[in-house]
């Protein structure tokens, strides 16, 4: 800000005078003036400092703010908006059960009132701020004096308004020069001119008219046709060099965009391992008991008349598949009757009997912790089919609900281990296929698992080594 002088053109109207401005080196002298000013009962009065100088307020005698209590007021009004808002919508206007609390006024509502008690006391205390300060304010006379810059830096303002009702130009100027200030200014309107420079206008006026271009155009767009494809502004990802499946491509000499299989690897659940370990049964023995055919989903194979339900497999695969489940459709209400065989017992392959793994430690513990992260959500933890999900799905009460077998009934402990890895392996009935979530040896794990469980819950005599049976306490 350059420094202003009046000037002595052609208006001979003398610039008009907005009080007294005097500077001080440092802020003792500054509050020792400003207590003087206020002990002549000025009160229009404001100080100029580069830092807060503490004990200002006191020596201009300005009065404490209102602002505490003005945010006060508000926060305790958002506080009674928030219950009695509450209160009405979910107490009174719209009774809707939520999460089954009860209607009205509850611990529920506290974040809400909560939230408008802060927000309406952030709002009063910016707004009532700036109110307060009538910020904001653009111009100060006081600008005009060039001394005045050094406010931000290291000079000490005291200013006596000519607002102030005792206020006298003389008397102002006698008393503020009592206080020995380092100068002693009046302050002046000032008077120059106020019109904005050429350019600026000229330049304010082209982004104006620039800015319509946008307008214009699509306005333009929106009022003609085109056959023409659309503008990309953005192009996101519409053009990428990328190919659909059977488009021709110059990448491959057979020019085929979809590539058959890579020579020695194998697609993710892929794996045609001829391996019990994969399987769960021996698929050498197939071919012997399904006579010769490749159909490994055989539909229930009731017992030939006088077998048991859980024949052994060689007995059972004495006839090929078709054949048998033909012959056997007739028998198998009688076979129902007799109690046998349980649903779900359909599938007849050469199982395995014996674990690939070893039953050891770590496998347990593995597979008690895929047991109890993949399993017992349904089956529970003791595997006895009354998981969460279960008792969720029965609490609801839907007639199509299918409980999860329990790891305990007798045609569960029956199967051969093979088969409960089939079962994991590939789902059952209702049940999904949990392979892609457990590797073939962490099945197995969970096999030997749920072999532990069954145990647990079904153990003889027979099962405890002998030299630890002299241990077991008499039942009572
Ligand atoms: C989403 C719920 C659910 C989960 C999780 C689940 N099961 Fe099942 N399971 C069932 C249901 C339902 C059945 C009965 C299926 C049927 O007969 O249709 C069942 C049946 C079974 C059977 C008996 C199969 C037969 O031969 O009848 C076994 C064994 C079994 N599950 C083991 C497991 C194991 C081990 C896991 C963990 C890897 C597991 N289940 C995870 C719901 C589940």
């Amino acid at each position: 800000m350059s420094e202003h002088k009046p000037r002595k053109s052609s208006e001979p109207k003398p610039p008009r005078a907005f009080g007294w401005m005097a500077e001080y080196a440092d802020e003792h002298d500054l509050l020792v003036a400003a207590r003087k000013v206020r002990d002549s009962g000025y009160t229009k009065t404001d100080a100029f400092t580069p830092f807060p100088v503490h004990g200002i307020d006191e020596a201009l005698g300005i009065k404490p703010t209102i602002l505490p209590f003005m945010v006060l007021c508000a926060g305790f009004t958002g506080l009674c908006t928030a219950l009695l808002m509450q209160w009405w919508m979910n107490g009174v206007d719209y009774k809707y059960i939520i999460s089954a609390k009860p209607f009205g006024l509850t611990p529920a509502s506290i974040p809400v009132a909560f939230e408008l008690t802060i927000l309406f006391s952030a709002f009063t205390s910016f707004l009532g701020m700036i109110a307060l300060n009538q910020l904001p304010k653009f111009s100060n006379p006081v600008f005009t004096n060039a001394r005045f810059d050094r406010a931000t830096d290291d000079r000490f303002f005291l200013y006596v308004n000519a607002a102030d009702k005792y206020y006298n130009r003389e008397s102002v100027k006698e008393l503020l020069s009592g206080t020995h200030p380092d100068s002693l200014d009046e302050v002046l309107e000032d008077t120059t001119p106020s019109a904005l420079p050429r350019g600026i206008v000229l330049t304010a006026l082209l982004l104006v008219l620039a800015g319509l271009i946008p307008a214009m155009v699509i306005l333009n767009m929106r009022a003609s046709f085109s056959d023409l494809p659309r503008l990309h502004v953005f192009f996101d990802m519409d053009f990428q060099p990328k190919k659909k499946a059977q488009q021709p491509t110059t990448i491959f000499a057979d020019a085929r965009v979809m590539r058959p299989q890579v020579k020695g690897t194998v697609a993710r659940g892929q794996l045609d391992e001829q391996d019990p370990f994969y399987l769960g049964y021996d698929p050498s023995k197939l071919s012997a008991m399904n006579g010769g055919q490749s159909v490994f989903y055989v539909a229930t194979q009731p017992p030939q008349d006088g077998q048991p339900a859980d024949a052994k497999p060689a007995d059972a695969a004495a006839a090929p598949a078709e054949p048998a489940q033909k012959d056997a459709t007739p028998a198998a209400p009688a076979a129902q009757a007799a109690g046998t065989p349980a649903p779900g017992a359909g599938l007849n392959l050469p199982w395995i009997d014996k674990l690939p793994i070893e039953a050891t430690e770590e496998n347990m513990k593995l597979g008690k912790t895929k047991f109890e992260t993949f399993c017992s959500t349904c089956h529970g933890y003791a595997g006895y089919g009354d998981g969460l999900v279960h008792k969720r799905a029965d609490a609801l009460a839907q007639g199509y609900w299918l409980p999860p077998t329990s790891m305990h009934i007798d045609r569960v402990r029956k199967q051969p281990v093979g088969q409960i890895f089939h079962t994991i392996t590939k789902g059952q009935g209702k049940m999904a296929s949990y392979a892609t979530v457990l590797t073939p040896k962490e099945r197995w794990a969970v096999v030997l698992y749920v072999r532990a469980l069954q145990l647990s819950r079904n153990a003889s005599v027979e099962d405890v080594p002998v030299e630890s049976r002299a241990q077991l306490e008499p039942s009572k």
